[in-house]
């Protein structure tokens, strides 16, 4: 595995953790419970900052080019190109809906636990169109020379990643640390 499939599935590995969090909230909304409305707003504000902004963006680079070498690749393209607009356009409203509830405006917990279950299978099945079909074609097709390219394309729009990365940010402490408390929960 080239040094870039494997970044790109370690970070589909890491956004499928935080749907996992998410999922966690959602069924305890599911019992009746009260979710963690911070970690469901870290997460989602995460998602709709980071993967929608950077790892959508340079995804979309490399899936173009390989669909213009192989066209039987275009309709698999077309649709997570488009998937990739739903995402962003669903992650506002499941984040605008967070921000709603939390400070008791009019929308309602079973529009919120609606809008955060179909994100949950929407991007899951995404991930999983991604890591089946598109990432094993994409590592037989991109040499080294169309990596370079799609870096420099995405250059001037590229950062680090706030949760995971190196710099993570400050504001992300309380999602890091739910991450971890998972990490050992499994672990056990
Ligand atoms: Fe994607
Ligand atoms: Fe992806």
């Amino acid at each position: 595995m080239s040094g870039q499939i494997a970044a790109w599935h370690a970070e589909h590995l890491n956004f499928a953790r935080l749907l996992r969090l998410l999922e966690g909230e959602v069924a305890r909304f599911a019992a009746g419970e009260t979710p963690d409305y911070d970690l469901m707003r870290d997460i989602v504000y995460y998602l709709l900052h980071f993967p929608d902004v950077h790892h959508h963006r340079y995804e979309n680079e490399v899936f173009t080019r390989v669909a213009a070498r192989d066209h039987a690749l275009k309709p698999l393209v077309t649709r997570l190109l488009q998937e990739h607009r739903v995402i962003a356009a669903s992650g506002e409203r499941l984040h605008a809906l967070i921000e709603a509830v939390v400070g008791g405006a009019l929308a309602t917990r079973a529009e919120l636990e609606a809008a955060a279950a179909t994100y949950l299978v929407y991007y899951r099945a995404h991930l999983a169109a991604e890591e089946g079909k598109m990432l094993p074609r994409v590592a037989e097709m991109m040499s080294a020379s169309d990596w370079a390219a799609v870096a420099a394309a995405v250059a001037e729009h590229s950062r680090g990643d706030p949760l995971f990365g190196p710099a993570a940010e400050a504001r992300f402490r309380g999602l890091r640390l739910a991450i971890e408390r998972e990490a050992a929960a499994l672990a056990r």
